[in-house]
């Protein structure tokens, strides 16, 4: 009990790291980003207001020989935020891999199996993206191949894993190729600027065209990071039937609104059809969960005699609904829940009461109805179609409590 708790609580303090690092290496490296790109689009430079004083950016090639240029201003950032997102992995999506990563339908994997299988996609993405972000081709054909490598890793992972693991792991993905951008290219190739300067050699113009190349795809891949991250506790984007091609359009409205403004301090002007994408790209992933929503009404058997008929047709009540919540959802969502290994019910949600199934009811919806994400897959909880079928029936006659 005690034990269950302070690893609860550790996974609470885990998470508020992750996400502060997170908040901080990111806010920093598009600030840097957008000093950057506006410093050498305008030539001049800055002056920017702070609390109590003004700031004057500049960039300078001539370094004094007794300053000391800070090198990577947001490693440690970028390194704690993976080391924090890979500690949290560990706790909830390996530690319990059967409730957040296995979905025995889709691929039939003992833990330890799927655990290594997450690993090694971390490494492959990270490999492959390499490999291509190196290719001698233009700029913008390694980035389309780098697009469509990141969609068919969308494609495989849901294939592999349940839902909610595929976005995790592919944001897990994503971010590890960001914070090797960092480790392996940034912070390295500044390290040689400074002594190439110090030394009076010439700069190496291919590296610091890769360290642009790198910055600037951090710049892209953030904003999809964090829908990846948050998208867990949307089961219409995670379970739906098209999961892969969602993950696959918040990449490109992320990437299109990071394109907007990396224009725009460039100074090559404002590109409104950025957002139009962004938003074309959204309403399609509304469109795809809508139209991949379950219909666990219409897959009913049936009916072999006047009384299923009629039963078909009038509202289940509320205890029929309470009878098989009961049954697939109360070993998990009770004050003190029977499944091992969890110590309170999960996000807050217990469904031992009438009281309680209404109040859910709109959530009990997305998760259960309109999308197969409870109970977790790899729970193997024997649920069928009659049941949600039930569910389905009472939450369109509108949930009633009787
Ligand atoms: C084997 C355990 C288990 C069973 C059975 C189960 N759940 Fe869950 N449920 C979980 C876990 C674990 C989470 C937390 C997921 C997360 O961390 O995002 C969860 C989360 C939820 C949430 C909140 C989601 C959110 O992100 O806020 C709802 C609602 C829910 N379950 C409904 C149900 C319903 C309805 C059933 C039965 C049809 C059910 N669950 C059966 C384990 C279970």
């Amino acid at each position: 009990m005690i034990a269950a708790i302070v690893s609860d609580w550790a996974e609470v303090f885990l998470r508020w790291l992750h996400v502060i690092a997170a908040v901080f290496w990111v806010g920093l490296a598009l600030g840097f980003l957008r000093l950057n790109l506006t410093l050498k689009s305008t030539k001049a430079d800055l002056w920017r207001a702070a609390d109590d004083g003004f700031f004057r950016v500049a960039r300078d090639m001539n370094i004094p020989p007794d300053a000391e240029p800070q090198i990577g201003w947001f490693r440690w950032e970028a390194y704690v935020v993976w080391l924090s997102g890979f500690a949290l992995m560990i706790a909830i999506y390996f530690a319990k891999a059967d409730l957040y990563l296995i979905d025995p339908d889709v691929l039939p994997l003992v833990p330890w199996q799927a655990i290594c299988l997450a690993v090694l996609m971390l490494a492959v993405g990270w490999l492959v993206y390499d490999v291509l972000a190196r290719r001698a081709w233009s700029e913008t054909a390694r980035r389309i191949v780098i697009a469509v490598l990141l969609f068919a890793l969308a494609f495989a992972l849901t294939r592999m894993f349940s839902g909610r693991g595929a976005f995790l792991v592919f944001g897990a993905v994503i971010g590890t190729i960001m914070a090797a951008n960092v480790a392996h290219y940034l912070v390295p190739n500044q390290r040689r600027m400074l002594e190439a300067i110090r030394s009076g050699v010439a700069r190496d113009e291919a590296r610091l065209a890769t360290s642009r190349q790198r910055a600037l795809h951090n710049n892209y891949l953030a904003l999809p990071v964090f829908f990846l991250m948050l998208a867990n506790h949307y089961p219409l984007a995670f379970a739906s039937r098209f999961n892969w091609i969602i993950a696959s359009l918040a990449l490109v409205a992320g990437a299109a609104v990071r394109h907007f403004y990396v224009a725009r301090h460039r100074g090559s002007g404002d590109l409104w059809w950025t957002w139009l994408v962004a938003a074309a790209a959204g309403a399609a992933m509304v469109g795809l969960s809508v139209f991949g929503v379950e219909h666990p009404q219409s897959r009913a058997a049936a009916p072999t005699s006047a009384m299923d008929a009629i039963a078909a047709v009038v509202a289940p009540r509320i205890g029929d609904v309470a009878d098989i919540v009961a049954e697939r959802c109360v070993m998990c969502h009770a004050r003190a829940p029977a499944w091992p290994g969890l110590v309170a019910a999960p996000k807050g949600v217990m469904l031992e009461t009438h009281g309680q199934i209404v109040a859910h009811a709109r959530d009990i919806a997305a998760q259960a109805v309109w999308t197969r994400a409870m109970p977790p897959p790899g729970a193997n909880v024997p649920i069928g179609d009659d049941e949600r079928r039930v569910l389905a029936l009472w939450l369109a006659a509108g949930a009633p409590s009787r």
